[in-house]
């Protein structure tokens, strides 16, 4: 038992709680020895599920609730508050359940349930063999909604990686500074996938796809049929073509070999260059300084972030990683490197042991392209996510999907993988629209940015609260209309802006 002081707060559920205090709407927190609990009133009677979110252990108590449903204040995953069951990423497993019984005026929580059967589902177009190519967020999360909804056929995920699927977002935070150990990268377990009939083919790369004959080809000539497909290739890093940013010791990040590679150079390095103020270069430089290094940050941006989140919020997280000893070379561009120094154009040196390049991404839609798929700066899919070739969809960093009046392409994890899961369905014969706001996270010297909605473009933004107390929301408008919120601190409010776009695009 844990000590009383570790205890998650609220009431004891075992002893009872008065029907009184348990919301008509929202959930009441409390726990059951030292596990947190949520006590929940639905339209069929009282339900106690778990407090802590299965992806990171968010609070799910401090989350948002809406009809049978809680979404976590940390990254938005969703769960049934009746079954606990996990329905939308980032999350996966789902949470426990326990017994409640009503004893006059009081509710118990008795003992923990068995997990609740998974319902049987039979898909509207049964697959005999589905092959996803990805074996990244999309692919991963596809696969794993492919057998919650009962797709009995083959199901084959091919993965040019050397790693199973893995928490890509964690390569530019804890796992780069050297805070979060190797097991925390992995999604699941090896056995998962064999638990679960996944076919997972790693360092297996597709070469081409050959749609009229429904065959993948590999890159060693080995040809793979299919009656559906999903391509979730994601999306490469740009490079650029300057002399000395061949060598071995100028990195990009995407992988987790990438991250190895980098934090293997480090280890010799006293100081690094980043190329890029973009979110990866911006945390990867935050990790980095954790290391002990000197960071340089070197953009032709005058402000970080500023395309992303507009000056205001750019130049605070700039702030923040300036009062953490992070140089800013901005409005410069590199000119060249020799393992020593990097040159810019304007001639100023920077020492530098090592230099990486987070210069953005571009699609990797050459197989698309190439099997006669419908391809501008992403693959084009409908809003079911098919591509313009009937039983062939695309999802994540890849796919460039309808968002209101434009198509639009989108590089987060949680949306990556709610894309998964949609297309999941569709490939089974669903033919639901993907529908869902865009949402990612990211993560500055201890100060957390949870971001909803799409803005591209916006007029203006109006920011609420304190940057400096790291308490604010700043919203994001296109005419009057409100777009996109990003907020520090007040996590229940992204998901409460992220519920009303959610409305608003219905
Ligand atoms: C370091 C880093 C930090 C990030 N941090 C955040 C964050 O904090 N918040 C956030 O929202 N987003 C973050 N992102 C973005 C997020 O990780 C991506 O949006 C997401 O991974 C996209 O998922 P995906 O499945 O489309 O592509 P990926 O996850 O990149 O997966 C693509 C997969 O396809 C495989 N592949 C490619 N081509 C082939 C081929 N020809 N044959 C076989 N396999 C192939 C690859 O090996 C890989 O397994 C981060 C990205 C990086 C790189
Ligand atoms: S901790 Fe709940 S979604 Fe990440």
């Amino acid at each position: 038992m844990a000590h009383t002081e570790e205890l998650p707060p609220g009431p004891d559920f075992t002893q009872g709680v008065p029907l009184a205090s348990i919301p008509d709407t929202g959930v009441l927190a409390g726990r059951v020895g030292d596990e947190s609990v949520l006590l929940a009133r639905l339209d069929d009677g009282l339900h106690a599920v778990g407090g802590n979110c299965t992806h990171y252990g968010g609070p799910l108590g401090e989350g948002f609730v809406a009809g049978d449903e809680v979404r976590c204040p940390w990254h938005h995953a969703c769960f049934s508050l009746r079954t606990g069951r996990a329905r939308k990423a980032p999350a996966f497993a789902p949470l426990s359940t326990w017994r409640v019984e009503v004893v006059g005026d009081q509710a118990f929580v008795r003992e923990k349930l068995e997990a609740a059967p998974k319902p049987t589902h039979r898909p509207s177009i049964p697959r005999e063999r589905i092959v996803i190519v990805g074996g990244g967020a999309a692919g991963f999360a596809a696969a794993e909604r492919l057998r919650d909804l009962g797709h009995a056929g083959a199901l084959t995920m091919l993965s040019a990686d050397s790693a199973g699927p893995y928490d890509r977002p964690n390569l530019s935070k804890d796992y780069l500074a050297g805070t979060a150990p190797e097991e925390w990268i992995p999604l699941t377990s090896d056995k998962h996938y064999a638990r679960r009939k996944i076919d997972l083919r790693l360092e297996t790369e597709v070469a081409a796809i050959d749609a009229n004959a429904r065959e993948v080809q590999l890159a060693d000539g080995e040809r793979i049929g299919y009656d559906a497909l999903l391509i979730a290739t994601g999306a490469e890093p740009r490079t650029l073509p300057l002399p000395g940013f061949d060598r071995a010791d100028v990195f990009t990040l995407r992988s987790l070999a990438d991250a190895r590679s980098i934090i293997t150079a480090c280890r010799q390095a006293r100081s690094v260059a980043l190329i890029g103020a973009g979110f990866i270069g911006m945390e990867a430089a935050g990790a980095l300084r954790e290391r002990g290094l000197d960071v340089h940050v070197v953009a032709p941006d005058a402000v970080p972030l500023e395309r992303a989140l507009g000056a205001e919020l750019g130049g605070f997280i700039q702030s923040l990683h300036a009062a953490g000893g992070v140089q800013f070379h901005l409005r410069e561009k590199p000119a060249q490197f020799d393992g020593n120094a990097l040159v810019l154009e304007s001639g100023k040196r920077i020492d530098a042991d090592v230099l990486i390049v987070g210069t953005g991404v571009v699609p990797r839609t050459q197989l698309a392209e190439q099997a006669g798929m419908r391809v501008d700066n992403g693959i084009l899919v409908d809003a079911t996510l098919q591509t313009s070739l009937p039983d062939h969809f695309a999802a994540g960093d890849v796919a460039r999907f309808p968002l209101g009046a434009d198509h639009v392409r989108v590089e987060h994890w949680v949306h990556a993988e709610r894309m998964g899961q949609a297309a999941a369905a569709n490939l089974l014969g669903a033919g639901q629209p993907f529908d869902d706001v865009p949402f990612f996270w990211t993560h500055h010297r201890g100060v957390e940015v949870r971001y909803c909605g799409y803005a591209g473009q916006w007029d203006s933004v109006r920011i609420d609260g304190s940057l400096e107390a790291r308490d604010f929301t700043a919203r994001y408008f296109r005419g009057d209309t409100l777009v996109a919120a990003a907020s520090v601190g007040r996590d229940l409010e992204n998901l409460e802006i992220e519920a009303s776009l959610r409305r608003a695009s219905a």
